[in-house]
């Protein structure tokens, strides 16, 4: 846990943005895996932490708004729960690490959410995303589970955004950790691609660190040589010479705060010509991504950049054509990038994103683009210091989207389509980095992962 400063402070910036009314917090339960006493790992959910930071499940909280008072509802272990998992602290010790006094069992939050609706006030909530803390939402207000989003509160929503968008110096170097064990899994995977070694075992090794570490992984591992499938989760191929890893991870250290990283090599570590060439439009896209990204600049326009640079890249080795800047307007580069550049990351690798995306990624000023590709692009307003991002180019040859591009005819005047058939079983590339933006810049966060051919060829294998 932070210091207990930090946890009364972050609740004092939130009783300015609000007015009216309490928030109601409620905290993840535990959930089980295939019987009720065999659960899952558990996670408390992000908001709870950043304003509560007790990782305990079967916890609410609420601050009013008006009267300024703060409440924190929990269960005491008896004896019971006692011979299973020893002695726990109390509700009341926890809630003085976090500066909170007014302490209650569970279902007391029942009476106060009771208590202030008669008062005609309103209960602020942020929407649920995971099944149980929907019915516990839905019962307490009378509303369909299923419908309980509908009634979240954007106001909160909003005000909550605007504190976690923006990292303090103990987040900061909370991620630094997350990305020093990053570099760990990444290097361990580098290492371990030769032919004939299992995708399987290394994806098993790698998500093994985090948990040494006494964290987690914070998504859970994509390695693959069939790189071209963007969140590829099957690990049943054997690495073969001539065929190119891409790996995305990261960990979520024991305060919960996530890196997300994404390095492709080719299995062996030497380079073919063909693999040296795409990749390096790739690195080039991502380095210029990190040299764009300061704050007043929108990461829709570091997206776009990106967008050219891969453009320009490709239009150099015959695989596209035509004017760049219309190439990229559009659309054509989608059929190689089809993602967006990146996203918030903090206390979730997609920061917020329970909250929608939208909210967190765009405002008023800046909207999304609505054009297959840059659509996928979660993060597009304007970047400010000490925004956490993640920035991750990618260059994919996905078989069933060119022969639709090609059959349609879609982008015909921006890309060779006979040339690009010769890359069909390329697979894919992404460079992923975290970046905090700095007040004149950006800084890659923790050291970084092996990257240029140089050192990829110098890692993988070794
Ligand atoms: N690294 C997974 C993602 O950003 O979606
Ligand atoms: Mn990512």
């Amino acid at each position: 846990m932070f210091q207990k400063e930090v946890y009364v402070k972050r609740r004092a910036d939130l009783k300015k943005l609000m007015n009216k009314g309490v928030a109601l917090f409620l905290g993840n339960v535990d959930s089980p895996m295939n019987y009720p006493d065999n659960i899952f790992h558990f996670r408390q959910d992000s908001s709870f932490l950043y304003f509560f930071g007790i990782e305990h499940p079967g916890m609410a909280a609420i601050i009013d708004f008006e009267s300024g008072e703060e409440f924190i509802y929990g269960n005491d272990v008896d004896i019971e729960d006692i011979i299973w998992m020893g002695v726990q602290p109390k509700l009341t010790d926890k809630a003085a690490k976090i500066g909170m006094e007014n302490t209650a069992p569970f279902n007391k939050v029942i009476d106060k959410v009771e208590q202030v609706i008669a008062q005609g006030r309103k209960v602020h909530f942020l929407p649920p995303y995971r099944g149980e803390s929907k019915i516990i939402l839905g019962d307490m207000f009378g509303i369909n589970p299923s419908r309980i989003n509908n009634y979240r509160s954007l106001e909160l929503v909003k005000a909550i955004i605007k504190l976690r968008s923006v990292k303090d110096k103990y987040e900061i170097a909370e991620i630094e950790k997350a990305c020093a064990v990053g570099y760990d899994m990444h290097v361990t995977a580098m290492r371990m691609a030769v032919a004939g070694e299992s995708e399987q075992k290394i994806a098993g090794i790698v998500e093994s660190i985090p948990l040494q570490y006494g964290g987690h992984y914070s998504f859970p591992v994509i390695l693959s040589q069939n790189g071209q499938t963007l969140h590829n989760h099957d690990h049943s191929g054997t690495l073969q010479e001539g065929r190119m890893v891409l790996t995305d991870c990261g960990a979520e250290t024991l305060m919960r705060y996530a890196s997300d990283f994404t390095r492709s090599y080719p299995v062996g570590g030497k380079f073919t010509q063909k693999q040296k060439e795409i990749y390096q439009i790739v690195l080039d896209a991502n380095n210029a991504g990190t040299a764009a990204s300061k704050p007043g600049v929108t990461y829709q326009q570091v997206h776009l950049l990106a967008a050219k640079v891969i453009t320009q890249g490709l239009k150099d080795l015959g695989l596209m054509k035509g004017d760049v800047d219309a190439a990229v307007k559009a659309g054509a580069h989608a059929m190689f990038f089809p993602h967006g550049l990146g996203h918030m990351m903090g206390l979730d690798v997609h920061d917020m994103e329970d909250y929608d995306q939208i909210y967190v990624g765009y405002d008023d000023e800046v909207r999304p683009i609505d054009q297959f590709g840059t659509a996928y692009l979660r993060l597009g307003r304007k970047l400010e210091s000490d925004f956490v991002i993640t920035n991750e180019p990618g260059i994919y040859f996905i078989p069933s989207l060119i022969d639709k591009w090609k059959a349609e005819k879609i982008n015909n005047d921006f890309i060779n389509f006979d040339k690009v058939n010769q890359y069909r079983d390329f697979g894919g590339i992404r460079l992923e980095d975290d970046l905090l933006v700095t007040d004149d810049g950006c800084r890659l966060l923790g050291d970084r992962i092996p990257i240029t051919i140089e050192e990829i060829e110098n890692t993988v294998g070794k």
